[in-house]
């Protein structure tokens, strides 16, 4: 009985050309930047013709984007959604429309929409799992006696947020070295990173580790450490995640220890999911993208390939 009362996203018509709504966030760092040029890169190849907005940090205009995309005909919407639950109407009203719908990067609230019922797929990291990646290489790397930690979190309410917290948090508190004296919002952006390890710089000044939830917010963190006569790499050890050339700079410059990549490469994988979904083929409700990890080791050896 429950069966027939299952929703199901909307299928897929094969055909030469699509019309393809991607519906950005914001474009305020190198990562988004990234992502977007994936998908417009891949267009032609792809044979789209795609829609690409950019919601300039706000929930509510990505709703209103998605909304606008649905009145212009997409055939299918690929949307990172800029926090789990403020987007979840926009894949409700695609799925009403007809749309399917590709979670691309980030995800929405599990607990109100599901793949394979109200979108297809999410294509993306496993950003419990970078998390814990960092804490272990915390862990192995950390030669004091008393890790003092500050963490920096992404957009509250966003699903990277949300997981690479709990990823590092529960695995770093395994090991009675470490403390978390602070964790507080850096929006993902540099200079809200800047500033707000200023003001826990002084609260804190005994810090020893940054945990920067990506890249962004690592560098905008080093600069306000610099700025306090401290010395990002020596004294702080600083890690983060995402991969960007910036970070992988730091690291080559010694000022951080670790990024766990994740990749803002959609393109291609979004136009081969959406084939195969056109064809008939069965999507698995996560699509996992592998993510590599950087250090002093290897950072020279991808800074080339870096965004
Ligand atoms: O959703 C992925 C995260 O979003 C990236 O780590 C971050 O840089 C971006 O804004």
């Amino acid at each position: 009985t429950t069966m027939s009362a299952m929703a199901e996203p909307p299928p897929l018509e094969q055909k030469e050309r699509y019309k393809v709504g991607f519906s950005q966030m914001e474009s305020n760092n190198p990562w988004r930047i990234a992502e977007t040029k994936s998908f417009h890169d891949t267009a032609e190849s792809c044979n789209w013709d795609l829609i690409a907005t950019d919601a300039a940090g706000s929930a509510a205009k990505q709703v209103a984007d998605v909304d606008s995309m649905i009145a212009q005909g997409i055939d299918v919407l690929f949307l990172p959604p800029r926090e789990e639950k403020p987007l979840i109407p926009a894949v409700m009203k695609a799925q009403a429309a007809g749309i399917p719908t590709f979670l691309v990067d980030r995800s929405v609230d599990p607990n109100v929409a599901k793949a394979g019922e109200h979108y297809v797929s999410f294509l993306g990291s496993d950003f419990v799992d970078q998390g814990k990646r960092v804490a272990e290489w915390v862990i192995e790397n950390f030669e004091g006696d008393k890790g003092i930690i500050v963490e920096l979190e992404g957009t509250t309410g966003s699903s990277p947020a949300n997981d690479r917290k709990s990823g590092f948090d529960d695995r770093i508190l395994q090991d009675d070295r470490f403390e978390i004296v602070a964790s507080q919002t850096g929006d993902f952006a540099r200079d809200l990173g800047r500033q707000v390890m200023e003001t826990l710089l002084q609260a804190h000044p005994d810090v020893n580790i940054v945990y920067a939830h990506n890249d962004e917010m690592a560098i905008g963190a080093i600069q306000a450490l610099e700025l306090a006569g401290r010395k990002p790499g020596e004294d702080v050890m600083v890690v983060s995640i995402d991969g960007t050339r910036d970070a992988l700079q730091a690291i080559i410059d010694g000022k951080m220890g670790v990024t766990v990549e994740s990749s803002p490469f959609f393109g291609p994988l979004a136009c081969e999911v959406m084939k195969k979904y056109a064809a008939g083929e069965e999507i698995p409700p996560w699509v996992k993208v592998e993510d590599r990890i950087f250090t002093a080791e290897n950072a020279a050896d991808h800074i080339d390939e870096a965004y």
